[in-house]
């Protein structure tokens, strides 16, 4: 696992904020900073040891039911006994696979078959579009190139599975998903249960955007991916350029007259504001905005990002504990832990090793287990550690809700002024409606409500009425159909329908 991952999991386990088995043998480091080298050093040495014993104890236990001896018996067998069990054992496996005319491995391996567990669904690692497929619906994937030469992916489901003639609905949506995720957020769920899925079942045209430097828009024209500047990047940027291509690309395909509603989840809502308070053109053209746990203000946080904050004046440490360029990559160790996540067997291991969790929190109750693996396929996307630097600086700026922050040398060369520009949200006219939860650790009440006051065209604030409804939520809870999507189309269905010019008319007539 990178350095800079385990780092940070260890930085926020460190404030205690996270009940994580893991805590017990954290070390303090932040605690004594000048001492921290020798600390990290093992710490890290640590954390090596403890996956090293993880692989060991799995290929032991492995070893051990291959050859029919289980940890219960072990204690009933002196070594002698052990040596002629797995001595004979190993014999009848010969002696089988020459009967059958095997191959010695497959007749030990095919025991395997006995502990089949769910995580064996290929399905884990599939990309979105394949997915889609899978689950019965026609998938496309499109390319886009930003004006500032990033290339993106968008996908689409374009029209509902059950319709036979195929015609593209006119009815449009595009989804865009949070910090740390992708394309695949929208669909992980399942056909019955995901949001990609249900809107397109409802007659519309899905298109799925995929950020700068997540899992499918991990490309530039001249930039290396490995390079700081294809990663010096934060949210701003990304409502700058990949947005506007996004939208603009979509309307090339269906024409000037279409009107795209945008739903976002969390830093997809965040990038919205952005966009419709700078490029105000956009205003016009989409024709609503639904934000799904929305974040602009932070001043009422409860997850552990909070506590970067302190630092994010010093934004060379930041980057340095965090990693210059990518946070938390979507890495080998992740991968591998996705398909073992069954295996381990314990869940709580796996949610505290995942960067997603450890940031917006877990929903015991809504959240599906089963979805784990494939979730854990698929997040963290990717992401710029600039922009998780970017929203600990609003923390900061008790929620200020304003482009990054290089201090007061560095603004002035960059925007002309001492601090950072503020988004001017008052000159947001796009019909817009707030979906948020009370558990939501990144859109606290405060700030949804102080959002809300400010839009000039609002359509509805609709809080979900579960208490422990969370964050990622929004995604993947087990009711999120009842509880936020059914309120989602129908605030799509009828909510600007006084904006919506062809409504009106279609109605009088
Ligand atoms: C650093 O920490 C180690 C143990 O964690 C300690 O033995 C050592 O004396 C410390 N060094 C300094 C310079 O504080
Ligand atoms: C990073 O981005 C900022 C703002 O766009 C720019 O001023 C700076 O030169 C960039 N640095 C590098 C190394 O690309
Ligand atoms: C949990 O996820 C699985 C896999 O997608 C699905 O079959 C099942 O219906 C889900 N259960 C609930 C309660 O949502």
């Amino acid at each position: 696992m990178r350095l800079q991952c385990v780092l940070l999991v260890f930085v926020l386990l460190q404030f205690g904020v996270i009940d994580c088995r893991y805590v017990s043998w954290l070390p303090d480091v932040l605690g004594t900073v000048t001492n921290k080298t020798t600390q990290l050093t093992n710490y890290v040495r640590e954390k090596g040891r403890s996956i090293k014993h993880f692989y060991v104890e799995n290929v032991r236990n492995k070893i051990t039911s291959y050859f029919g001896i289980n940890n219960k018996d072990e204690s009933e067998y002196s070594g002698d006994d052990k040596q002629v069990r797995i001595k004979n054992k190993f014999n009848e496996y010969i002696s089988e696979a020459q009967q059958n005319d095997n191959k010695l491995f497959d007749v030990i391996a095919s025991h395997q078959l006995e502990y089949k567990c769910s995580d064996d669904d290929p399905s884990i690692l599939m990309t979105t579009p394949q997915l889609i497929a899978l689950h019965g619906y026609s998938a496309e994937s499109h390319t886009v190139v930003t004006d500032d030469g990033y290339i993106l992916t968008v996908h689409r489901i374009p029209y509902p599975k059950k319709i036979t003639n195929r015609i593209i609905p006119r009815k449009t949506v595009l989804l865009h998903h949070g910090l740390l995720g992708s394309s695949a957020d929208w669909i992980i769920a399942g056909p019955e249960k995901g949001l990609g899925y249900i809107l397109s079942d409802a007659g519309y045209d899905v298109w799925l955007a995929n950020v700068r430097g997540n899992t499918y828009s991990r490309a530039h024209v001249s930039r290396p991916s490995d390079s700081f500047a294809f990663w010096n990047f934060t949210f701003h940027d990304v409502s700058q350029h990949d947005l506007p291509a996004v939208i603009d690309y979509i309307m090339d395909v269906k024409g000037w007259d279409a009107k795209v509603n945008y739903v976002g989840h969390s830093m997809g809502t965040t990038i919205l504001f952005a966009l419709l308070s700078t490029k105000t053109q956009y205003n016009k053209i989409l024709r609503a905005g639904y934000a799904l746990a929305p974040v602009a203000y932070m001043s009422d946080i409860k997850s552990p990002i909070r506590l970067l904050a302190k630092f994010s004046n010093n934004i060379e440490f930041l980057m340095k504990l965090l990693g210059a360029n990518e946070f938390l990559p979507q890495n080998a160790v992740l991968r591998w832990l996705s398909k073992k996540a069954c295996e381990i067997n314990n869940f709580e291991e796996a949610i505290c090793e995942n960067s997603l969790f450890v940031l917006c929190g877990h929903d015991e109750k809504q959240f599906n287990r089963s979805l784990l693996p494939i979730i854990l396929g698929h997040v963290p996307a990717g992401a710029s550690t600039k922009t998780l630097v970017h929203y600990a600086q609003e923390i900061r700026n008790k929620g200020r809700f304003q482009q990054f922050d290089y201090g007061a040398e560095g603004n002035y060369k960059e925007y002309g002024t001492e601090t950072p520009p503020e988004y001017p949200l008052h000159k947001v006219t796009l019909p817009i409606a707030l979906l948020s939860s009370q558990n939501d650790w990144l859109a606290g009440d405060a700030d949804v409500v102080n959002l809300y006051d400010q839009l000039s065209n609002p359509i509805e604030h609709y809080v979900v009425p579960l208490k422990e409804f969370n964050h990622i939520d929004f995604l993947w809870a087990k009711d999120a159909p009842k509880l936020v999507y059914a309120k989602l189309l129908q605030l799509l269905e009828e909510g600007v329908s006084n904006n919506y010019n062809m409504d009106i008319e279609n109605a009088i007539i």
